[in-house]
């Protein structure tokens, strides 16, 4: 007799850059829960990408695809016959770009586009676009004692002012998913998270994983200003599981764990790694902008402790010997 298991049809989804820090979560998740996973990646022979094979049910149910964000023809290809489409992939670079037209706008912008299109041909039921925290906090309008939901948006023009290429082209391109949803008939969900840290499932180190290895390493304070408002990337990829499987979920979604000031921060690391040194924080430091992400906390979604994030993190770190173990 088959088992039930058997019996219900597998729901067949594709995840865009798949090998990447966040997207390597989402894989998993999706596999742990019994999906077919259709993963893209630019390389499926790069040694970077090995780890997603040795993921738990990836030998029956992980299908690498070759595909560029550029590359309309191959996203299709991974694209058809799914239901869901989980678009993860994008540059996220660590600085600021020595060609921001090529490196950045071009394949967030024109890649979004091809995504939406894509799901549209292939008639995809939901659509969940990866967007970011740097989409909603450029806001210099916004009042500062009101927490950002996600009604607020970064101004466009003020990222281009200002040059913060990677915010405008998220921005811009999390902007045209929500709209080219209300104009066809395509279910799009856009999810914007904050700085997620955590234990890597990929060999490489991406870049919101090497701010904390910064801070850490360096004692780099500057760095400090970036993680106010984290999440954990394994709580992020239940939230994009979330608003993918529940049919209320609608719109937009911010996703961060409570903000935790500089001090706190510090002390918690210091506590995990005591081989951490950080210059003593500048007194009468400015209060930062708080995130409201209650319209998904609604949905069911809740977050671990943030020392639970930074001692896994620390954990990898270690085992990966990118930090020294000798204290
Ligand atoms: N990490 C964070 O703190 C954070 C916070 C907010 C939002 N996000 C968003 O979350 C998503 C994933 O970020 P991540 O931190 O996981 O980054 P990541 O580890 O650098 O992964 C990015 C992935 O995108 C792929 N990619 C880049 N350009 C591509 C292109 N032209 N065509 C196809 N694939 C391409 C990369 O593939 P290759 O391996 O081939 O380069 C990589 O797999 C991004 O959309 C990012 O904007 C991240």
């Amino acid at each position: 007799m088959r088992s039930e298991r058997e019996i219900v049809e597998k729901e067949r989804v594709c995840v865009t850059g798949a090998g990447g820090f966040i997207a390597s979560w989402i894989v998993k998740l999706l596999l742990s829960k019994g999906y077919i996973v259709h993963g893209t990646v630019r390389d499926p022979s790069d040694e970077k990408n090995a780890h997603l094979k040795l993921l738990e049910n990836a030998t029956e149910n992980l299908q690498l695809f070759k595909a560029d964000l550029q590359d309309y023809n191959s996203l299709c290809g991974a694209i058809a016959g799914c239901t869901g489409v989980f678009h993860v992939a994008s540059p996220v670079p660590a600085g600021r770009a020595a060609n921001p037209e090529v490196e950045v706008i071009e394949p967030v912008m024109r890649g979004t586009r091809n995504i939406l299109m894509a799901c549209s041909e292939i008639k995809v039921k939901r659509l969940v676009v990866v967007s970011s925290v740097v989409s909603v906090i450029k806001n210099p309008d916004w009042p500062k004692d009101q927490p950002m939901d996600e009604s607020c948006w970064s101004d466009e023009e003020h990222c281009r002012k200002t040059e913060n290429w990677y915010y405008f082209a998220k921005s811009a391109s999390e902007r045209e998913a929500l709209e080219y949803s209300k104009k066809n008939d395509l279910d799009v969900i856009t999810i914007c998270p904050s700085v997620a840290l955590g234990p890597m499932l990929q060999s490489t180190v991406n870049s919101s994983s090497m701010i904390l290895i910064k801070i850490l390493k360096d004692g780099c304070e500057r760095m400090l200003n970036f993680v106010r408002l984290v999440v954990d990337v394994r709580d992020f990829a239940e939230a994009v599981l979330l608003v993918y499987e529940k049919p209320e979920a609608e719109g937009r979604y911010l996703c961060s764990a409570p903000s935790v000031e500089r001090q706190d921060f510090v002390d918690k690391l210091k506590s995990i790694y005591p081989k951490f040194s950080c210059l003593p924080m500048t007194p009468g430091e400015e209060k930062g902008q708080e995130l409201n992400c209650e319209k998904l906390q609604k949905l069911g979604w809740t977050t671990r402790p943030l020392e639970e994030t930074l001692l896994d993190s620390v954990q990898d770190y270690l085992e990966k010997e990118i930090l020294d173990k000798h204290f």
